[in-house]
């Protein structure tokens, strides 16, 4: 259906204040406050629509404007090519509203059961996973206890406010504990903090859960898992869920990383595929000397799983890891027959505010 100006459109009440947003496939209907980002309203509301970076750079929030008109007053939607555009689609963590509008977009049910908040928790172990990727484990104050859904994130609170998102490692554990494996970024304020001087015993503000990079079990098709770095977190704790439902479905779990090192637990996976049949795992390396020295697979992780399976109709798709890797990899499979909404991803973009400041500094993105 063609955009048209809400003016012409009688079935929608326009009201200048208060836009109001309605889901065209469910029928479900918001309102956005003012300058309220599409996605900001529907999460006041309850309403779980796709996320991941919240910065316009991933393309995961991407939706079809059916009716109505949107504006970018924060970040320009990098994540949209021209051709897209033409096609009205939008960029939920970014899309004001300017008047009522109806959009399509993929509605998470799963996810809107568990509202998230803030809780205070302390540190009970920390380990050093690769040379530069540190386990940590946290635990809730007191009696508190969290939940999530595999795959899902938590954002540590900063003292200034700002937030940085970290894929939670598992599902939620008898013991109630948190673990999180963080990557450091040379440069990086938390993550330097995290890798030199973290210790157990120290407390962190995290607001949980957050994110649609959920396990998706109205499917019977066979599953392909794509991670790069420290990208294994949130796959390990989707797969550990299929595992742990008994799921029949064949399971192909690709990692990747430059050395061998850098595949911290590359020993639990090997456990996976040797005992669960449906299960396979194949770790790559792009560093082709560390690849020779080790005899694992050489290569860049997204040409390995296609040369695997060039032709990806008949599957579900997760991936996550670094930014680049994501968006060579959301290109290349749906060149190879993937349906966009059988692709689920979470792209480790700095955070919001990074990205904003960065955004602000410079026309393009590329090379994040
Ligand atoms: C959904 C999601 C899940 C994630 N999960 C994980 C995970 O499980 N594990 C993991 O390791 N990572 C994960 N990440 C990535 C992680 O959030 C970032 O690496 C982290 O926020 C970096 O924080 P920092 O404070 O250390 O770095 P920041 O201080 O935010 O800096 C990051 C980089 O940007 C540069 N920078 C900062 N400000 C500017 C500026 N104004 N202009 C130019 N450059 C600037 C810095 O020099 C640095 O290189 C995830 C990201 C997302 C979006
Ligand atoms: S572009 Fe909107 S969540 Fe990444």
């Amino acid at each position: 259906m063609g955009r048209r100006r809400l003016m012409d459109q009688p079935s929608l009440s326009y009201n200048a204040r208060v836009p109001t947003v309605t889901l065209t496939s469910s029928g479900k209907r918001f309102d956005a406050a003012a300058d309220e980002t599409v996605l900001e309203a529907a999460q006041r509301a309850g309403i779980a629509l796709p996320y991941s970076c919240r910065g316009g750079v991933c393309g995961s929030c991407k939706a079809t404007l059916v009716e109505g008109e949107c504006s970018y007053p924060r970040n320009p939607p990098t994540a949209l090519s021209g051709p897209a555009r033409m096609r009205h689609a939008i960029l939920l963590c970014q899309a004001v509203p300017r008047g009522d509008i109806a959009i399509q977009a993929r509605e998470i049910a799963s996810v809107e059961d568990i509202p998230h908040r803030r809780a205070e928790t302390v540190v009970i172990e920390r380990r050093m996973l690769a040379p530069d990727v540190v386990g940590i484990w946290l635990k809730p104050l007191g009696d508190d206890r969290l939940n999530w859904l595999p795959g899902q994130y938590l954002d540590v609170i900063l003292e200034d406010g700002k937030h940085r998102p970290f894929s939670i490692a598992s599902g939620p554990r008898a013991d109630g504990a948190v673990e999180l494996h963080v990557r450091h970024v040379p440069g990086g304020g938390f993550t330097s903090w995290v890798y030199e001087s973290l210790k157990v015993g120290d407390r962190l503000t995290i607001e949980v859960p957050l994110g649609t990079f959920v396990p998706r079990e109205d499917s019977e098709r066979p599953m392909l898992f794509m991670a790069g770095g420290t990208g294994f977190a949130p796959v390990k704790a989707i797969v550990e869920h299929f595992i742990a439902l008994g799921t029949r479905r064949p399971m192909h779990i690709y990692w990747g990383a430059r050395i061998a090192e850098d595949l911290y637990l590359a020993d639990l996976a090997r456990g996976w595929a040797a005992d669960v049949p449906t299960i396979t795992f194949t770790p790559v390396l792009s560093d082709p000397e560390a690849a020779r020295a080790s005899g694992l697979r050489e290569g860049l992780i997204h040409e390995a799983l296609l040369e695997d399976f060039p032709d990806l109709a008949d599957f579900d798709l997760y991936m996550s890891g670094p930014p680049a890797m994501v968006a060579a990899g959301r290109q290349l499979f749906i060149d190879a027959n993937l349906p966009e909404d059988r692709l689920y991803f979470d792209s480790f973009d700095v955070a919001p505010d990074v990205l904003d400041a960065i955004l602000r500094g410079r026309a393009g993105i590329h090379g994040l």
